[in-house]
């Protein structure tokens, strides 16, 4: 079965071609962040604009680059939630309009379930039940998954994402958007030494977390010693990515103890991070990860996660339907 995956909840247009029986055939991605860059973070109504610029040209190139033609396809998929609604319309119309047109079934998928199963494309799940820590720029989820498309949340953020947090305190910094890969490069250049910053709620009994509190202490630091040197820049990002991290790892390891799931798969944008990676890796009997390029936004999770379900049969009526808000445990079971 020849899946058409298309993904446009945020700031990345992603197409991509998946193939039941040989894989991901193809992809093509467009990321706005030049656009958004100039504004500090996404603006909404670009970001919907924009989708509807770039998604039939990068369709175009996508079938070309593949050697297929819409008629090929035997399904498509587009992200339908949760995201910027006048964004997810863009995919969401277009790929359910391409489903009708050509006579195939179409699936909405959920953006985060297509983070979560993104580490599984091309290789062996672990076995169930396993749990998953979903960290993005919208979202910061411990969950236990007890088959695919049975998820129960076990802890999350009460506040910021994860991802929203390196966001903010880079802009802080002065280091840009989008600011995780920018805090961690900076990092890369700080000493660990020089400040310490707080883990919230690491002292108190749970899985929930909480980054806001790191934002206003960023924020403290940085009016403190301005005008900031870049050895500075850099201390203060070290310090804060140490802070996130040692909290994920912290709420990861007691998931371990008090679950008693030995197995993790980490997804989303924020597990593209290298030393959330490694310390994960220390820390965690067994831990799972997508491709780099697998965790943050694009239409081959996309295409993967829709497939599962077009091929269990399920599928997406003739309204096109998105959702700003959607909890993975509403999901529908695979199978
Ligand atoms: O999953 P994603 O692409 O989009 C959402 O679904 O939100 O995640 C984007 C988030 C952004 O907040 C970005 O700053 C963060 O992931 N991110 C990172 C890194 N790469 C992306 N955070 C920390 N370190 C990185 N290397
Ligand atoms: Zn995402």
């Amino acid at each position: 079965m020849l899946v058409l995956g298309i993904e446009t909840s945020c700031d990345e247009t992603g197409v991509a071609l998946y193939d039941t029986a040989a894989g991901l055939v193809a992809e093509s991605l467009y990321s706005q962040v030049d656009m958004h860059a100039e504004f500090g973070g996404v603006v909404p109504e670009l970001a919907s604009r924009d989708h509807v610029r770039k998604i039939l040209p990068l369709l175009s190139t996508l079938f070309e680059q593949a050697g297929r033609t819409p008629a090929d396809l035997h399904g498509v998929a587009f992200t339908s939630g949760p995201g910027l609604i006048g964004a997810l319309l863009v995919g969401a119309a277009v790929g359910r309009s391409l489903a009708y047109g050509l006579g195939v079934p179409a699936i909405g998928v959920h953006h985060m379930e297509a983070h979560l199963l993104a580490p599984l494309i091309g290789d062996v799940p672990p076995p169930l039940p396993f749990a998953a820590l979903l960290v993005s720029g919208g979202h910061t989820q411990i969950m236990r998954v007890e088959d695919v498309g049975r998820y129960q949340l076990l802890g999350e953020s009460l506040d910021d994402a994860a991802g929203e947090a390196f966001d903010k305190a880079a802009k802080m910094l002065g280091l840009g958007y989008p600011g995780g890969p920018a805090i961690a490069a900076a990092a890369e250049r700080g000493d660990a030494s020089r400040f310490r910053f707080p883990r919230p709620m690491t002292a108190r009994p749970g899985l929930d977390m909480s980054f806001s509190g790191l934002k206003t202490h960023t924020l403290t630091t940085v009016r403190e010693h301005e005008p900031l040197t870049a050895q500075e820049v850099a201390d203060i990002a070290r310090a804060f990515e140490e802070a996130v991290v040692d909290t994920l790892v912290l709420k990861c390891r007691r998931t371990v103890r008090e679950t008693g799931l030995n197995s993790f798969v980490v997804a989303g944008g924020v597990a593209a991070n290298r030393r959330l990676r490694t310390r994960l890796q220390e820390a965690l009997p067994q831990v799972v990860y997508a491709q780099p390029s697998l965790c943050t936004d694009n239409g081959a999770m996309i295409a993967y996660a829709g497939a599962l379900r077009l091929v269990a049969g399920q599928r997406e009526s003739l309204a096109i339907r998105t959702r700003a808000r959607w909890p993975m445990a509403e999901l529908e079971a695979i199978g």
